[in-house]
């Protein structure tokens, strides 16, 4: 077989066989394949697409590309979440600690920032000495033991999703259904929890820019999922603006933890309510989603969610004390405010925009091989809906280099749209696919 006829193929808008798809995974994961030729396999399917069949083949091949992590030993059942990615998506870094605090295992595996979007792994190391780069020793011992643990994608589970993501970050070719769907079940099935709670995001910040396509993307996710004998559903969420008010990385940790300490933006707070309640209902620590949520909820008021938060710092060679004092994590030098030209109501913030403003900032990649700024970031003082004066400081950026922050502040400000009366922001949880 050779790889030319494979693109070839999917150009002319054929339909890939088993046979092939298996052909192309694994000549890459075994470096026989170059990146140039999978990154215009990755642009033919862009436009071409994949079938229900090519999908499922596609997550298979992926999934059978490495090892699959055993937590026959880990007791209990386990949960697992995943977001399809979204701008100041911090949601993991608040519902991992609030559904452990509830006695329900989180073996979570986390990914890095991916295009506009932000990755859990990314934040979570604005806390000095943490690391997700764990054995699946250490993973399995601190999930029996403090009821949480969450590890990158090592080399072994799933690496052609490995290559692949960090390949279609930097080839423009993330935004496809068939390729999320497999990349994300793919690693989730290697990585073997008994439950997965998919959040799925809708707007102009998410991958998928329309509720029609947010939720296709969500049903054949959750196919997958139920055809691999695991328990599976998604909640359909909102992304037409960033989540929360922060975005970037350290600074999306100060957010969480001030929503673990119950002051917290209320979309951020209730996304964790509703994903949380599902994930307490699969392991069977709730009858009802409304018995979950007030569990949920205790664990908010009675500080056991930020503990469990600190459990998981130290448990991954971090300082439990920075939990309590977010003021140790990075910190950039600069700032510079977005001022209202006049008064009026915040219409619409294109996230996307916003999210690439970070990036701008430092806080994201342009390449593989680029080092984050974890100290940079965007605070959104207005969001939709919310009136402004003239003068009213709208955003503030935050960054350690003049020239980048010029840059970041004109994508934020083409970010905003005004209009002169209140606009109501869209419905937060759009929907729930079981
Ligand atoms: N998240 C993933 O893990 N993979 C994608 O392709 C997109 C979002």
């Amino acid at each position: 077989m050779l790889m030319v006829d494979i693109i070839r193929k999917k150009r002319d808008g054929g339909v890939l066989s088993r046979e092939e798809t298996e052909f192309f995974i694994n000549g890459y994961v075994k470096g026989e394949i170059p990146d140039y030729q999978v990154s215009a396999l990755m642009m033919a399917i862009y436009f071409r697409g994949m079938n229900d069949e090519e999908t499922h083949d596609l997550t298979r091949a992926m999934l059978n590309s490495g090892e699959k992590l055993d937590l026959s030993a880990v007791k209990g059942f386990k949960v697992d979440k995943h977001s399809t990615g979204g701008v100041g998506d911090k949601t993991s870094l608040v519902l991992t600690p609030m559904v452990a605090s509830c006695g329900v295992p989180v073996a979570k595996m986390s990914g890095r920032g991916l295009g506009h979007t932000g990755g859990t792994i990314d934040k979570l190391e604005s806390f000095k000495g943490f690391s997700t780069s764990i054995t699946n020793e250490q993973f399995i011992h601190n999930v029996n033991t403090i009821g949480i643990a969450l590890m990158g994608q090592t080399k072994d589970l799933a690496p052609a999703d490995k290559l692949l993501y960090a390949l279609r970050d930097v080839t423009a070719t993330v935004d496809n259904m068939s390729l999320i769907a497999s990349s994300i079940m793919s690693k989730k099935l290697a990585a073997s929890a008994d439950g997965i709670v998919l959040d799925v995001k809708s707007g102009s910040g998410a991958f998928m820019k329309n509720d029609n396509d947010a939720f296709e993307l969500a049903n054949k996710m959750v196919a997958i999922g139920k055809n691999a004998g695991v328990k599976v559903m998604a909640v359909v969420s909102d992304m037409d603006q960033p989540l929360g008010r922060a975005v970037g990385n350290a600074i999306e940790v100060r957010e969480a933890i001030d929503t673990l300490n119950g002051k917290g933006p209320e979309d951020l707070y209730e996304l964790c309510l509703t994903l949380g309640s599902y994930m307490l209902k699969f392991a069977g620590a709730a009858s009802t989603v409304d018995e979950a949520r007030s569990s949920l909820e205790d664990a908010i008021s009675s500080g056991g969610a930020l503990d469990k938060l600190g459990d998981l710092i130290e448990g991954q060679g971090g300082n439990r004390d920075d939990v309590c004092h977010p003021e140790n994590l990075p910190v950039a030098s600069k700032q510079r405010d977005l001022c209202a030209k006049e008064d009026g109501f915040v219409s619409a913030i294109k996230s996307e925009d916003v999210g690439i403003a970070s990036l701008l900032l430092g806080g994201g990649r342009r390449s593989k091989e680029d080092v984050i700024d974890l100290s940079v970031g965007i605070y959104l003082n207005r969001k939709v809906g919310e009136q402004v004066k003239k003068g009213d400081v709208i955003a503030t950026l935050y960054g350690n280099d003049d020239k980048k922050i010029d840059e970041a502040y004109k994508r934020l400000a083409g970010a905003y749209e005004f209009a002169a009366n209140s606009v109501p922001a869209k419905k937060l949880i759009k929907g729930i696919v079981e």
